[in-house]
């Protein structure tokens, strides 16, 4: 697949998430096979405000890349101006979101909202396009609700606008995260431009992203909850395009590799006691499907220090937890 000039070494990208696409999480996918990983959506305000919890989104390293920076809002020069900021800061590629459904910022007319205002979208996506020294991509939803379903026509005024690639989360806004994803949706778009489309919904496997690719004809699959837990999800997608087995889950002291590597991240990044915190959602999804989760979640959660928890990881490691 390739966006604009960059040319990506596989199908499978991570998705935007934000409270969990730092840094140290998208070294870790990246390490993993993802061919682009994206960080949590930044606000356009808070970039050009010079905000300090929005500076700090821009942690970027040599390592991670290809690296997309998503940004959202709603006002064309604000935007333009802010993925401006991300490319100098080290953006491959500048993601404009409108699929995010969260009220605090469709209220603002941001995300998901800009579906119901196709005229404002396109300006936005254009003016974007016109400043941004670095390709451009858009990521939408199938529509505001089931009687709005209008992917089509955003997808045609995007590529008019001159993005470079676009992201269809086959879901509604009002949909959220219930049901499962309308890849049919994303089927349509693909017959319905040139810009290559990368699809996203449900894709929680090897197995899954062939699925994908193959139902719907998209250039490349887009994973976010899959990669939960699991960044391993990209070695074992690239293993099973290319093979058509599927490898097995890590071993439980692979696993606590993974974990011990991305607490260390965390803390260089945020601190020792907020990447301890932080790690508590991660570990438990780390650990989800393992015998006793609930038990080791609760100790996890009960750890008041580094010590503490760097134990627990390394008798989680020697099997006596489980
Ligand atoms: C915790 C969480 C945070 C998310 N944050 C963002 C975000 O910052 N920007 C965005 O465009 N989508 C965001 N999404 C949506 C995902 O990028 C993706 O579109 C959605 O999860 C569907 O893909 P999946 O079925 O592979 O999870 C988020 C989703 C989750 C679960």
């Amino acid at each position: 697949m390739k966006i604009g000039g960059l040319a990506l070494d596989g199908p499978a990208v991570l998705a935007p998430l934000a409270g969990i696409g730092n840094l140290p999480f998208r070294l870790l996918c990246r390490r993993f096979g993802a061919a682009l990983v994206s960080s949590e959506m930044m606000s356009c305000h808070g970039l050009v405000r010079g905000q300090g919890q929005t500076l700090r989104m821009l942690a970027t390293d040599p390592a991670e890349r290809p690296v997309s920076f998503q940004l959202f809002g709603a006002d064309p020069a604000v935007m333009a101006e802010a993925s401006v900021l991300l490319a100098e800061s080290g953006a491959d590629v500048v993601d404009l979101n409108f699929g995010c459904p969260v009220p605090k910022v469709v209220r603002h007319r941001g995300g998901a909202a800009l579906l119901k205002e196709p005229d404002l979208l396109e300006a936005v996506v254009a003016a974007c396009v016109k400043q941004c020294p670095c390709p451009v991509t858009v990521k939408i939803r199938s529509g505001w609700d089931e009687r709005q379903i209008n992917a089509l026509e955003i997808a045609r005024r995007v590529e008019a606008a001159g993005a470079a690639a676009l992201t269809i989360h086959a879901r509604t806004r009002s949909q959220k995260f219930e049901g499962r994803a309308e890849w049919h949706v994303i089927t349509d778009v693909v017959r319905s431009v040139r810009i290559p489309v990368i699809g996203n919904g449900d894709v929680f496997s090897g197995p899954d992203a062939r699925a994908m690719l193959e139902q719907t004809g998209c250039a490349g699959v887009m994973i976010g909850r899959g990669a939960l837990g699991r960044p391993w999800i990209f070695r074992s997608i690239r293993h099973f395009l290319t093979t058509g087995e599927e490898l097995s889950e890590p071993t439980l002291p692979e696993r606590v590799e993974v974990i011990r590597e991305h607490y260390q991240g965390l803390k260089n990044l945020k601190g020792e006691r907020t990447g301890r915190l932080e790690m508590r959602k991660h570990t438990a999804w780390y650990i989800k499907n393992l015998p006793g989760a609930a038990a080791i979640r609760r100790r996890v959660n009960s750890c008041e220090s580094e010590e503490a928890y760097l134990s627990l990881l390394a008798e989680l490691a020697s099997g006596s937890l489980s």
